[in-house]
């Protein structure tokens, strides 16, 4: 049994009542929707957010159709993110297959988004509480505003530690702190539990985004997404905010030119992965990482022990833990 298999041991009848529901959301009469959602379908993730909505509900009360709907349409939102961000970026593989944008074309997938987005809103509205569709409004927004703050720094060298941590935490933590407090919100929890479920997805979140930021400097090929892809786009991240704060040689000097002038050749790259690998920023990020992780294990505290609070610890660990 791989982790994610034991993540959802105690949610598998929960996770199957979720994709049915799903699948019943999606139906269309459009031929092209009707196409595109069965494709997505084929690729359609780790599905770490609703495990998140369903653990987080189930550690604290009985999974109801309000958790299933607010599980339903955080996959949504993120989903359509997902197609749209492949636009913004220009990347053509996504979940080890063309993306939107590569298997059809840009207008499609701006389409498409839209129209998951909205249907992101109105499983939302199912889930019948307005603090769920309240928080689920929220994280569009944050997406949008992390992703506007991260367009605005490419080019920049002098990006900061704190410039990074607020764009992960907008267009990343979020999304994930969200899902745990829709968890606890679809079954009533009290405002101390909430809060520490929130923390929890939040922590949890930043770790998963320090984790994807090392994958784009790793040799792996089974990530289901192309690497190199963030230096390539300018997007100067925390391995390499590191690295050039750090570093005193004249390569420090020779990279933030080429990063100012978006001269990024392949020999270029390779020069900017192996700095960051000798000043230390890989090794820092994932220092960074394991604390985050760690404090997203200590809000799990004042919880019972169990199947589902060993669920969330496995949950943190695996953001930290993953290759793809
Ligand atoms: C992946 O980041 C992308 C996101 C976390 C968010 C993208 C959000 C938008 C494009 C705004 C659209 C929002 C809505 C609500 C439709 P990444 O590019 O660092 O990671 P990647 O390697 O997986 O592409
Ligand atoms: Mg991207």
């Amino acid at each position: 049994m791989n982790l994610i298999e034991k993540i959802r041991k105690p949610i598998e009848k929960e996770i199957e009542q979720f994709e049915k529901s799903m699948t019943e959301e999606l139906q269309t009469e459009n031929p092209l929707l009707k196409n595109i959602s069965n494709y997505l379908q084929l690729g359609k993730g780790k599905q770490l957010r609703p495990i998140l909505v369903i653990l987080s509900a189930k550690l604290c009360g009985e999974v109801t159709e309000s958790t299933i709907y607010g599980a339903i349409s955080l996959e949504l939102i993120h989903t359509a993110s997902l197609i749209h961000d492949d636009v913004v970026d220009n990347t053509f593989q996504r979940r080890g297959q063309p993306s939107i944008n590569a298997q059809w074309n840009n207008k499609v997938a701006i389409l498409v988004g839209d129209h998951i987005l909205s249907k992101s809103l109105s499983s939302g509205i199912k889930a019948d509480n307005i603090k769920i569709l309240e928080t689920i409004a929220n994280v569009g927004m944050n997406l949008t505003d992390g992703e506007l703050l991260q367009l605005d720094k490419v080019q920049h060298a002098q990006i900061s530690e704190e410039d990074y941590l607020e764009i992960i935490q907008k267009k990343t933590a979020l999304l994930f702190s969200s899902c745990a407090l829709i968890g606890g919100l679809s079954v009533k929890a009290d405002k101390n539990t909430l809060k520490h479920l929130y923390h929890f997805g939040e922590y949890a979140g930043i770790c998963f985004q320090m984790k994807d930021d090392l994958l784009d400097y790793s040799e792996n090929n089974e990530i289901g997404k192309p690497t190199r892809n963030d230096i390539k786009d300018g997007k100067i991240t925390l391995p390499l905010i590191y690295a050039l704060k750090n570093a005193t040689n004249h390569q420090k000097h020779e990279i933030e030119q080429w990063i100012e002038n978006s001269d990024f050749s392949d020999l270029h790259i390779e020069k900017i992965v192996q700095f960051v690998q000798e000043n230390g920023g890989l090794e820092y990020t994932l220092q960074k990482m394991e604390e985050y992780k760690n404090k997203a294990i200590e809000e799990l505290n004042g919880f019972a022990d169990g199947e589902l609070k060993q669920s969330m610890i496995l949950f943190a660990e695996f953001m930290s833990n993953r290759d793809y």
